[in-house]
């Protein structure tokens, strides 16, 4: 995001749970008006920082600056965030008009404003008419959007939402992840959206953060952590990846580097490690013949050891290298597929791959 004032700064932050380290020296700056997405497998402590940020959770080491203003020691209510957490914790007994309008009946607005202001953020969430029914008469969805009528009725500077989408069936969730991103624009709001969903997260957001462990491990656009990822977990979070393990023989551009199973391959670029790994991406593996054997290629020969026919593409492991390589081609028509046990030889241009050390 260009020249916009950072919203949501986190400084060093670290969490323990008694002994338990869960967060550790977390850095991150979200700009105002931007999308961003905390993805981690479960247990990275995603829903910790979250937590954190909306003032939830034991008192953490390290700072976190709303809006320019400090706020690590200000209680929940203080802080200008709203949150969505993944259950919805609507009041079962309440009308859903009066469950959008609690935050503000907590906070004193006149009457006749909460009315207005309840009913505005209703008619966002598409739910014009709805405020009269009880949350049970209410669909999944539905009730997720309730739940953020209820937070951005209070108009927060920053959305904070948690997994909001994991308890709706599949067809739901792609439709709604649509509609949340829509929202989001229309009202420009700086949001952060928890989800250990790849896909959700990149069709999603403007930026990511991929946690593992308490850790960040790399911040970016989702095309960038997916051509450029990090580390091994990064690249293999973000999508299905071949890792191919290799020994260096000379670090110096061009570098040699020699796989497992002897195959010498010359890398253009210097690498600055003793062993790492290739990785590179099935799209990006062509099977041989004699006018895709380009200049700069790495060539591998291997065998057809599984077919995936999936429509729009065709998906093969291929055993190469003493490991197994998926490679996935675009199909059209007609197109011609490799049968299973058949002989392959397989190309991939440098360009398409990437060295990530192992050991230093
Ligand atoms: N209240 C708590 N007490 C002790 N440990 C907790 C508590 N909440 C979370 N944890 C631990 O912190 C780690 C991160 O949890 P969490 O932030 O919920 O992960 P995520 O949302 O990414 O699944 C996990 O190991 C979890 O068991
Ligand atoms: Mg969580």
């Amino acid at each position: 995001m260009q020249n916009t004032p950072d919203d949501l700064v986190i400084e060093n932050l670290s969490i323990r749970f008694g002994a338990l380290q869960v967060l550790n020296g977390i850095n991150l700056n979200i700009a105002a008006g931007e999308f961003f997405a905390f993805l981690g497998p479960s247990g990275s402590g995603k829903s910790t920082l979250l937590r954190a940020i909306a003032g939830f959770g034991p008192k953490p080491a390290g700072r976190i600056l709303i809006g320019g203003d400090d706020v690590t020691a200000l209680p929940p209510w203080n802080r200008n965030v709203g949150m969505v957490f993944q259950s919805y914790a609507l009041w079962p007994h309440l009308s859903v008009f009066k469950n959008v309008a609690f935050g503000l009946h907590e906070r004193k607005v006149p009457r006749d404003e909460i009315r207005s202001r309840v009913n505005e953020a209703l008619e966002m969430v598409n739910l014009s008419g709805y405020g009269e029914r009880r949350p049970a008469q209410l669909s999944g969805g539905q009730q997720q959007r309730v739940a953020i009528a209820r937070t951005l009725v209070v108009k927060p500077r920053v959305l904070l939402l948690d997994e909001p989408l994991s308890n709706l069936d599949a067809n739901l969730r792609v439709r709604m992840r649509g509609d949340i991103r829509e929202l989001q624009q229309r009202l420009g709001l700086t949001t952060i959206f928890v989800t250990h969903d790849q896909e959700e997260a990149n069709t999603i957001c403007d930026r990511l953060a991929v946690l593992d462990g308490g850790v960040l491990q790399q911040v970016g656009t989702p095309a960038r952590l997916y051509d450029q990822p990090g580390n091994l977990f990064v690249a293999q979070f973000l999508g299905a990846t071949n890792v191919l393990p290799v020994q260096v023989e000379r670090a110096e551009a061009p570098a040699v580097l020699v796989t497992e199973a002897g195959t010498r391959i010359n890398f253009p670029a210097a690498v600055s490690a003793r062993r790492g790994a290739l990785i590179f991406r099935p799209q990006s593996v062509q099977t041989r013949n004699a006018d895709s054997a380009a200049d700069g290629a790495v060539h591998l020969s291997g065998r057809v050891k599984n077919v995936e026919f999936l429509g729009s593409l065709i998906r093969y492991v291929i055993a190469a290298e003493k490991t197994a390589i998926q490679i996935e081609q675009s199909y059209r028509r007609g197109d011609r597929q490799l049968a299973p046990d058949a002989k392959v030889d397989l190309a991939i241009t440098t360009d398409q791959m990437q060295f990530l050390p192992t050991e230093p």
